[in-house]
């Protein structure tokens, strides 16, 4: 048996792999202080689960229009008007998928193909690369430190555009560094993003998430030229603690939109109808979503400092202060070890999970997520102190 050159090509999701690896330690037994994760550690809201568990002794429990349920497209049409400044978006220009990761993969494939090149900023959410090489494209990428605040400037960008890039992937706020891009930064990057003629995939499924008293800023927003080539990805997952319940959205201008909806329509149908209808709770009760956000984002506020410090309390670590999502970047390069090799040993001999910087595209870091909680934050912090003294 040979595989196809797409599944010989890829490489599986390391962040999914340590998450794996820390729930089969923790079910033997091991006391692992974990960092992995990618997910609130907070409950889906009852409100939410309710709608969805009221959807399901309604029986809406078959298929549902591959685009997503039509309340749910509207509801959405109206947050991106609303929310992220989006003029005039329609219930058209909206698809439902099975996760945000599956909008970026859709965005991806609809938009680029085999000659076409896609910029991605490194460090990159792990998965960007491997989607751009299934859809037969190539991944160009450009590397952004933390000197720069992990964040690609306008001249960068300008020089790594060759005649074959189509597509520019941006992520504010960032996974894996939570960096957060100023309106400001981002309507330069849009200047070039019109200037080449390329589209722009904004993935914003961390776009309630900010701390320090920023705010969320959509590129679509800018232009009706900046929407005409802006495909806005998000989801459910993060900010409303429904990363199980597979459902992303996204908003992209109409002809996209449509050819969007065919390549769902033929791969996956559409997202769980019943847990759509959930969804559509979070959307048309705005003021039980924000009590339940808020009290995610002060938990995660308090985290956040107390991480960050702990951190940069440590002899050879250095953590730049994010302000967005739920994670911190740590530099651990002093140590001499690769992030792989570094987060193995620390996994072993300290029973800390992270997540090595090397799946972001960024040798030098590792990733530490802080929605968990303050006493395992408390308990890795000593355990990585002490680990870090002992080279
Ligand atoms: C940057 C980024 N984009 C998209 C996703 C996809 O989220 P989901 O498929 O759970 O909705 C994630 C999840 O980790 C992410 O970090």
């Amino acid at each position: 048996m040979t595989l196809s050159p797409w599944a010989s090509n890829i490489s599986p999701s390391p962040t999914l792999a340590v998450d794996a690896r820390v729930k089969e330690l923790i079910a033997s037994g091991e006391d692992i202080a974990g960092f992995g994760a990618g997910e609130p550690d907070f409950d889906t809201p009852a409100f939410i689960k309710d709608a969805c568990k009221e959807a399901l002794d309604q029986g809406k429990t078959k298929y549902a229009a591959s685009s997503g349920v039509p309340a749910l497209r509207s509801a959405l049409a109206e947050k991106y008007r609303s929310f992220n400044g989006i003029e005039n978006a329609s219930a058209a220009e909206v698809i439902v998928s099975p996760g945000g990761k599956y909008s970026c993969y859709l965005a991806i494939l609809a938009t680029c193909g085999p000659g076409d090149e896609v910029l991605i900023p490194a460090p990159y959410w792990v998965s960007y690369p491997e989607m751009v090489k299934l859809a037969g494209a190539t991944p160009k990428i450009i590397e952004v430190g933390d000197e720069q605040g992990f964040k690609i400037t306008p001249e960068q960008l300008e020089e790594s555009i060759s005649e074959k890039s189509k597509l520019l992937i941006l992520n504010s706020p960032s996974n894996p560094t939570g960096a957060v891009y100023s309106k400001d930064e981002l309507e330069a990057l849009m200047e070039v993003v019109v200037k080449h003629d390329l589209h722009l995939m904004s993935d914003e499924i961390y776009e309630y998430l900010y701390y320090d008293g920023l705010s969320h800023t959509s590129p679509a927003s800018f232009s009706a030229e900046a929407a005409a080539r802006t495909i806005t990805v998000g989801g459910f997952s993060k900010t409303f603690s429904m990363t199980g319940w597979r459902l992303g959205a996204l908003h992209a201008p109409l002809e996209i939109a449509k050819a969007i909806g065919s390549i769902q329509s033929q791969t996956s149908s559409n997202a769980t109808t019943f847990a759509q209808w959930g969804a559509l709770a979070a959307l048309e009760k705005p003021d039980l979503a924000r009590a339940a956000l808020d009290e995610m984002l002060v938990a995660f506020d308090r985290r956040r400092l107390n991480l960050l410090d702990g951190l940069n309390g440590i002899d050879g670590v250095k953590c730049l202060r994010a302000q967005g999502a739920f994670y911190l970047f740590p530099n651990v390069s002093s140590f001499g070890l690769s992030s792989n090799d570094f987060a193995a040993r620390l996994l072993e001999e300290a029973k800390v999970a992270v997540v090595p910087g090397s799946g972001f595209g960024a040798d030098d870091y590792i990733r530490l997520s802080y929605a968990t909680s303050d006493e395992i934050i408390e308990k890795g912090l000593s355990r990585l102190k002490d680990f870090c003294a002992s080279f």
